[in-house]
C-alpha cells in the first residue's frame, strides 16, 4: 500500500515502478480513503500500542492506493524494496530510506506473511 503521505507527495509511480523493475508483477489496484473501522481493522495487531493514535490519524488523513502483487518470494521482496519501518534506518535505495524521515509517516505498507497478505487482501479487495 502507498500510504497518505505517499499519495499526497506524488509518489504512487515511484513505488509501483521500483516494484515493476524487480519483477513483481501488479495484479490489483485501488484508490480509496481509509476510515477508523477500516484502520482498526487492517492494523488489528496495533491497535493498544501506543503508536495507534499517531497512526490512526495518519492513514485515515487522506487516500492510500491498495495493490495486490505476485511474483517470486512477493513478501520478502517487496519488504527488502520498502526498507525498515523507521526510515532513518532503513538502508539505502530502499523506498523508505530515500523519500521518508518520519516512522508513522513512513510512504509504504507491506504484508509480512502469506496470513497476513490474505487477510489484508480480503479487507481491500474483497
Ligand atoms: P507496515 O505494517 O506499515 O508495513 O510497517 P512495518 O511492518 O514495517 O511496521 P509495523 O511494526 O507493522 O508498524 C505499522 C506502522 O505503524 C507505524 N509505527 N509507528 N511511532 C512508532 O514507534 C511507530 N511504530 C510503527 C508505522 O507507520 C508503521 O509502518
Ligand atoms: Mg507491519
Amino acid at each position: 500500500m502507498v500510504k497518505p503521505d505517499g499519495v499526497r507527495r506524488g509518489l504512487v509511480g515511484e513505488v509501483i515502478s521500483r516494484l515493476e523493475r524487480k519483477g513483481l508483477t501488479l495484479e490489483k489496484i485501488r484508490m480509496l480513503a481509509v476510515d477508523e473501522a477500516l484502520a482498526r481493522r487492517h492494523y488489528a495487531e496495533h491497535v493498544d500500542k501506543a503508536f495507534f493514535p499517531d497512526l490512526l490519524e495518519f492513514i485515515t488523513s487522506g487516500p492510500v492506493v491498495a495493490m495486490q502483487w505476485s511474483g517470486e518470494s512477493a513478501i520478502a521482496v517487496a519488504r527488502t524494496l520498502m526498507g525498515a519501518t523507521d526510515p532513518k534506518q532503513a538502508a539505502p535505495g530502499t523506498i523508505r530510506a530515500d523519500y521518508g524521515l518520519a516512522v508513522t509517516q513512513n510512504l509504504v505498507h507491506g504484508s509480512d506473511s502469506p496470513e497476513s497478505a490474505a487477510r489484508e487482501l480480503e479487507i481491500f479487495f474483497g
